[in-house]
């Protein structure tokens, strides 16, 4: 199976996948930097896919191999999509759409060639098969191709979760306009370590993404959704309302640069947030300034022992005040973020 996810956490839904699979997968490569992990169940169980948080979309893998970057390696791909039997997964009488990712730079071709040519295989092969041609939808289409060239390999195979992208949950009735993917939100809160039965805070929530995939992960976190703007907090709490965890998370309107007067000192276990960035605020000194303030009572209000991961485009700064404070970096990696490679920083207080 293909397992799409955030580029840069592959090795969180490679562990997702084999908690949910309780041992019975076998993880062939994680594409690091890809956003794409290969697994091979054991099973063919597809329902701990569903379960998964951390993914954007899952397809059933049936061809892979190296295709060049040069035009023609157009001619190859078509040749294996037809004899991968992706054909043979589209019922009769139903419909199907080609969705074509490219992964990398230097293709003497665009994805857009990549679902011509893979479309007009899989039409001849059904056609060669049954006789007739299948339908082509691109809107909903009773099975969606996967074809994907990742640097100079081929994929093909038939989308199983996902459709619509998984990050995009039901959740989201109020869309806060720098909201994070719940799937990245998920992925701080698993490298912050986070826990059940402890204290989890997102100091800057917005639309509460955080707090909701955190409500949604643990079922006996006290869960606090922390933010300045009341506009924010009202969309939160609708999006929790929708997911139905309102009642889980505590919803407070305060700035995150004195979160010891509402919080009290060393109250909060765990905390995962994305502050704004200052290339969307359009100005990174008053991020700077923001964090000055900001990390320094995160110190405070955490426990000795507590973590904290954060997304930031001013990693450098990020990391002098939290030092400063008295923080120690644990984790530092590079994640993607709609179109920027961002700094996933995780800070741990010392026990
Ligand atoms: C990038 S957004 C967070 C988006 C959120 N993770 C989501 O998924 O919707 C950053 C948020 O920080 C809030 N913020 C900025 N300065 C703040 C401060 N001093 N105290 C609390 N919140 C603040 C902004 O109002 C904004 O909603």
């Amino acid at each position: 199976m293909l397992l799409k996810c955030n580029p840069g956490l592959e090795d969180v839904t490679a562990l997702e996948a084999e908690e949910e699979y309780q041992g019975r997968l076998r993880i062939v490569e994680v594409r690091k930097g890809r956003g794409r992990v290969i697994v091979e169940a054991e099973t063919p169980l597809i329902r701990p896919l569903f379960r998964m948080r951390s993914i954007h979309s899952a397809a059933i893998l049936l061809a892979e191999e190296r295709v060049g970057y040069g035009s023609d390696a157009l001619d190859k791909i078509a040749d294996i999509a037809r004899a991968s039997g992706v054909h043979r997964y589209i019922p009769q009488g139903s419909s199907f759409a080609v969705r074509a990712e490219r992964i990398g730079e230097g293709h003497e071709y665009t994805s857009m060639d990549v679902a011509r040519v893979v479309g007009k295989a899989v039409q001849e092969a059904f056609q060669g098969e049954y006789g007739y041609l299948p339908e082509v939808r691109l809107g909903a289409p009773g099975v969606a191709v996967v074809a994907e060239v990742d640097g100079d390999v081929f994929r093909v195979g038939v989308a199983i979760v996902g459709e619509r992208s998984g990050h995009r949950r039901g959740y989201r009735v109020y869309d806060h306009p720098a909201a994070l993917k719940s799937t990245l939100a998920y992925g701080l809160l698993r490298l912050a370590g986070a826990r059940d039965s402890s204290v989890i805070l997102d100091p800057m929530c917005g639309g509460g993404t955080v707090a909701i995939e955190a409500a949604l992960l643990y079922e006996d976190a006290r869960i606090i959704c922390h933010e300045k703007n009341p506009r924010h907090v009202r969309g939160a709490l609708e999006n929790a309302l929708a997911a139905r965890v309102a009642g889980r998370i505590e919803f407070i309107v305060g700035d995150a640069r004195r979160l010891e007067e509402v919080l009290g000192e060393e109250t909060v276990d765990y905390a995962a947030s994305n502050p704004p960035y200052g290339i969307r605020l359009g100005d990174p000194t008053s991020v700077r300034k923001l964090y000055s303030k900001f990390i320094p009572s995160l110190y405070n209000v955490m426990r000795p022992g507590g973590r904290a991961a954060i997304v930031t485009t001013e990693s450098n700064h990020a990391v002098t005040v939290a030092r400063r404070a008295g923080f120690r970096v644990a984790h530092a990696r590079k994640v993607r973020h709609g179109d920027l490679w961002v700094s996933l920083l995780v800070f741990e207080k010392p026990g």
